[in-house]
């Protein structure tokens, strides 16, 4: 198998670059740079620099690297961003994979897995969100990751390309420093920016039906989803090819509040100042928690790592990307 991995020097991306380079499996990574860095890639990946968006590139690449699958990450991934641009987010999310699966069903790629989101879901009441919950997204991000969704599967269907949609929850941490998040869109690097200006972290509602007020989500250390990702590709290399389409939750199956997870990176920083507490945002959801049965009976994959791990490697990537 040769895997082309779209968005391969973005935070995820490189994660799941190197998960497959070091099990042995070769990569080509593309990514227009938008976001991502080269130096994140491991030195024997080839980069080629280009959008999901040039179907032209896109057919020479599956030609030249003799690509058997693909694992596409290249997104757009800003909430906030995607209100105010839906048509950019439409054009370059949705837009971009349907002219890599035109590419991908000419070339005859028989394996394709797909970056999907909790977004999806929306803000369902339920204790554990499964895959069977209906998915009713509050946002265009979430809308694109959930029409990429049909339209993997339908393209799937029509050519015959086994698929998998992996739908990520609150992704953090960093293998190595090198590797962190660089941007400040997720809570971990959001309390990490607060400490950093000598701030106290904000919480956004402690009025929430949850135990302690405040939101409850379920983190996911990028380590354990970039092992995902390798579990999800040799599935689909089991799999006959155009053997139907699976979508998996990847999350650990266990809440987190945010009041929790700013105390554990008191601990991890050593600045334990008392948060303050500020209105709700609005469209939070008091709790997204995903059933994580599914990806150990399908995948053989269960997270590993804890949100203390996640915290602290986090620490050290802002450390190295920010400075003290
Ligand atoms: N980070 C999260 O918490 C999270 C959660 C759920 C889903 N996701 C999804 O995971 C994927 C990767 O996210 P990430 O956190 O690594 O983001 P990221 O921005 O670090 O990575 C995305 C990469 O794709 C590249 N890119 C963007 N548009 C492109 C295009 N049209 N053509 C080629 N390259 C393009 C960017 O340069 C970047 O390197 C995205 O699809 C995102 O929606 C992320």
């Amino acid at each position: 198998m040769t895997w082309l991995i779209t968005g391969g020097a973005g935070y995820i991306g490189a994660h799941v670059a190197r998960a497959m380079t070091e099990a042995g499996e070769r990569v080509v990574a593309l990514d227009d740079l938008s976001a991502g860095y080269p130096a994140r890639l491991p030195s024997d990946v080839p980069l080629v620099e280009g959008s999901s968006l040039d179907g032209a590139l896109l057919k020479r690449v599956l030609a030249e690297y003799g690509v058997t699958g693909v694992v596409h990450l290249a997104a757009r991934k800003q909430v906030a961003e995607s209100v105010a641009q839906p048509t950019r987010y439409y054009r370059e999310n949705v837009g971009g994979l349907a002219t890599l699966l035109e590419a991908v069903a000419e070339a005859g790629v028989g394996r394709f897995l797909f970056s999907s989101s909790a977004a999806v879901y929306g803000n369902p009441d339920v204790e554990l969100i499964t895959e069977d919950t209906p998915c009713a997204p509050v946002n265009p991000y979430g809308e694109t990751k959930l029409t990429g969704e049909w339209l993997v599967r339908a393209a799937g269907r029509a050519h015959g390309i086994s698929t998998v949609c992996l739908r990520y929850f609150n992704v953090a941490g960093a293998a190595t420093p090198e590797l962190a998040d660089t941007g400040v869109f997720n809570i971990v690097p959001m309390v990490f920016d607060r400490l950093t200006r000598d701030e106290a972290p904000r919480i956004f509602g402690d009025d929430y039906p949850t135990p302690d007020g405040t939101c409850v989500r379920d983190y996911i250390h990028v380590a354990d989803l970039a092992e995902a990702h390798l579990a999800a590709a040799r599935r689909l290399v089991d799999r006959e090819s155009g053997d139907g389409d699976l979508t998996v939750n990847i999350g650990r199956g266990e809440g987190v509040s945010v009041r929790e997870l700013i105390t554990v990176i008191g601990e991890v920083t050593g600045d334990r100042r008392t948060p303050v507490v500020e209105a709700r945002r609005p469209g939070d959801a008091p709790r997204a928690v995903a059933s994580a049965a599914r990806a150990a009976e399908k995948l053989g994959w269960t997270a590993r790592r804890g949100v203390r791990e996640m915290a602290e490697s986090a620490w050290r990537g802002w450390l190295l990307h920010h400075g003290q």
